[in-house]
């Protein structure tokens, strides 16, 4: 394809990493696993990482270990504010675990929750606030942050698409009380399928470790304070003491995800590179809504939205990308009430969600890569002027 909507990032280092891990023998959760929850941990100036199969995993486990924590776990009915773009399992495992969602518009600028609107949000049952930056773009985070512990609520990021993004220099996916991220092919790094679950507190760690793997005490550190053992060696080998999943992770993904991780950086800054580009060719264009940077986005992939005030036609502008062979999508998962999946949430409205229903009927993204797209973008921006003359 001319322009895709992603590519791979593999090259020999990912290559001979995997062949270790299959000559090596040990295929799942192990040293590999161990040593990229560490260095992510580190990467990241947190003190726990918990490497699952997928962010979606992610998702879920952070929200089961919600429940059993200690002081003040989650409920069921209990309330969460989230923002109506997000992708589908930002939302699911809420839905799964019987919470209610208060879903708040998003600014048609940033893509991401609009702030003004929380104190509206706010009711007696709610107990947590999910932060989302869509696309790479930091979320009003420290707002978010402060108005959950100005009323006494757990901030959740899901920062599946933003890694290596930072407001104020702090790195989104440490402003939460717990932190996802993603490594699925498309997204910063990729281990092929992969999650991460990152918090400075131990209780959740170890709560997140039992429950990604059945419920079960094998890998909790000694000492923790989740369970006593006991003396009975043939008990304490299989007891279990959740009801959890199996989610674990291969080591082949945490042997990839080391070598990617070393690549970060470098590949934040490829794609930095690309958005200056494409910026300068959207910007100044009031057809155009792109992507309004807020702190150091780390720029997942270049989103347009069709101004609801001008002329351009979405099916006019598609069709002629399909001819020149570059692809798009929807803006992560459109808005969320706008899916059937919809009709089995426990959920309310904070207002009209107007801007949220404006991104997914006019607007789309095209892909960003890690390396030089300056002929992709300037045909882009050929074929969209030709679209909409
Ligand atoms: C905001 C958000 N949360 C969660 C996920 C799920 O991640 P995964 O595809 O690794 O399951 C995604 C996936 O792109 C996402 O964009």
């Amino acid at each position: 394809m001319f322009y895709d909507l992603a590519s791979s990032t593999w090259g020999p280092d990912e290559l001979a990493a995997i062949d270790r891990v299959l000559r090596g023998g040990r295929l799942t959760m192990g040293d590999a696993v161990r040593r990229f929850e560490e260095a992510f941990a580190a990467k990241f100036g947190m003190r726990h990482a918990v490497l699952v199969n997928s962010g979606s995993s992610a998702n879920l486990v952070a929200v089961a270990a919600l429940f059993h924590v200690k002081d003040r776990p989650l409920a069921r009915g209990d309330e969460v504010i989230v923002p109506a773009i997000s992708w589908a399992t930002t939302y699911h495992p809420l839905q799964q675990y019987g919470l209610r969602l208060r879903i708040v518009d998003v600014d048609l600028h940033t893509l991401n929750i609009d702030v003004t609107q929380l104190e509206a949000a706010l009711t007696p049952r709610t107990r947590m606030v999910v932060a989302v930056s869509i696309l790479g773009n930091p979320a009003a985070l420290d707002v978010l942050r402060a108005f959950c512990d100005r009323h006494g609520l757990i901030f959740f990021e899901d920062n599946c698409e933003s890694m290596g993004a930072s407001l104020d220099g702090r790195p989104c996916g440490t402003w939460g009380d717990v932190n996802t991220f993603s490594t699925f092919f498309s997204h910063h790094i990729s281990t092929m399928e992969g999650g991460m679950i990152v918090t400075d507190r131990t209780e959740i760690d170890h709560l997140a470790r039992v429950i990604r793997n059945h419920g079960w005490t094998r890998d909790v550190p000694a000492g923790s304070d989740l369970f006593e053992p006991s003396a009975d060696g043939f008990f304490e080998a299989y007891r279990f003491i959740l009801p959890g999943y199996n989610v674990r992770p291969l080591e082949i993904c945490g042997a990839v995800g080391l070598e990617q991780l070393g690549k970060l950086d470098g590949f934040v800054e490829a794609r930095r590179r690309n958005a200056a580009l494409f910026v300068r060719l959207f910007a100044d264009d009031d057809r155009f809504i792109i992507q309004r940077e807020h702190g150091r986005s780390s720029w997942f992939s270049f989103t347009i939205v069709l101004n609801p005030a001008g002329a351009p036609d979405r099916a006019r502008i598609m069709a002629a990308l399909r001819d020149a062979d570059i692809g798009f999508r929807m803006i992560t998962g459109g808005c969320v009430l706008r899916h059937e999946a919809i009709r089995f949430f426990d959920y309310t409205t904070v207002g009209d969600i107007v801007q949220a229903n404006i991104a997914h009927d006019r607007g789309f993204f095209v892909g960003n890569h890690p390396v030089d797209l300056t002929p992709q973008l300037m045909r882009l921006r050929e074929v969209v002027e030709r679209a909409c003359s």
